[in-house]
């Protein structure tokens, strides 16, 4: 049973480069993402809700990038143990790696090198910001020739934020929630000022580019969004690809 770390983050846990690799990120990690992004549950659970309708009754393959502690695997416990689903985590902090409690295995690996076997669902909460941007890519082209078809790809991530007013609105919005949260102001600088050039905003109009079936809106909280992209069944599949499996 996944013990939740509750215990108020403490500006000392915050490294002065954020990075994932470090005891007591990991440590925190419940706590802090809880704080950090006051919508974290809810949206876990549509993305839950929304990978529910692509595992197969009998089996299927389901990789979770950049999965954390297990977060989405623990969501989604009820379908992976009773439809037998092989769910395959991975992320690239062994610190992280160290705190999994899901069904299913985690595998230590960066996302840009995984060589990714068909799957049914691919999921990509909160990870591909932490991508470096010019792997981005890569990672998208080998999860769309690795689709089944009727896969589907689940991406939640930051958004460029829009130019104007509107961005200064948007921003203050994350914000507002943060400190309305109980995060103190020293502490929401820190994580600001930790993230300069390791967390990047992934352009939601480079993700629809990228995606060849044109993803559906799920979420969207200030700069945050969530889209799922639904691959063609076997026939359109094989007139867009000229192959059969
Ligand atoms: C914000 S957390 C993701 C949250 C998680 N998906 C959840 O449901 O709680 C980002 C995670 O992505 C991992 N990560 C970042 N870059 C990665 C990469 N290139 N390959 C694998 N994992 C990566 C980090 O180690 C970290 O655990």
């Amino acid at each position: 049973m996944h013990k939740k770390t509750t215990r108020a983050e403490d500006i000392r846990t915050i490294p002065e480069e954020w990075t994932f690799k470090a005891d007591e990120v990991a440590e925190n990690f419940d706590a802090h993402v809880r704080s950090q992004l006051p919508w974290y549950d809810l949206a876990t659970r549509a993305v839950a809700h929304i990978a529910r309708h692509y595992i197969p009754p009998s089996g299927g393959l389901v990789y979770d990038l950049g999965a954390s502690n297990g977060n989405i695997g623990r969501a989604l416990a009820k379908e992976i143990v009773g439809r037998g689903a092989d769910y395959v985590a991975i992320d690239d902090s062994e610190e992280m790696v160290a705190k999994f409690d899901a069904p299913g295995r985690i595998v230590c690996a960066d996302v840009s090198e995984f060589e990714f076997e068909p799957f049914d669902v691919a999921i990509c909460f909160l990870c591909m910001m932490f991508v470096p941007l010019a792997k981005r890519g890569k990672v998208l082209a080998n999860l769309n020739r690795a689709a089944k078809p009727g896969a589907v790809i689940i991406v939640v991530d930051k958004d460029l934020a829009p130019t104007g007013y509107p961005s200064v609105v948007l921003h203050r919005m994350t914000l507002a929630m943060k400190a309305e949260a109980g995060v103190s102001p020293e502490l929401i600088v820190a994580k600001e000022m930790s993230l300069g050039g390791i967390q990047r905003p992934t352009d939601l109009r480079d993700i629809r580019d990228l995606l060849p079936w044109k993803p559906v809106d799920f979420f969207r909280f200030g700069e945050f969004y969530g889209i799922f992209a639904e691959f063609p069944s076997q026939q359109a599949y094989v007139q867009v690809r000229g192959y059969n499996e």
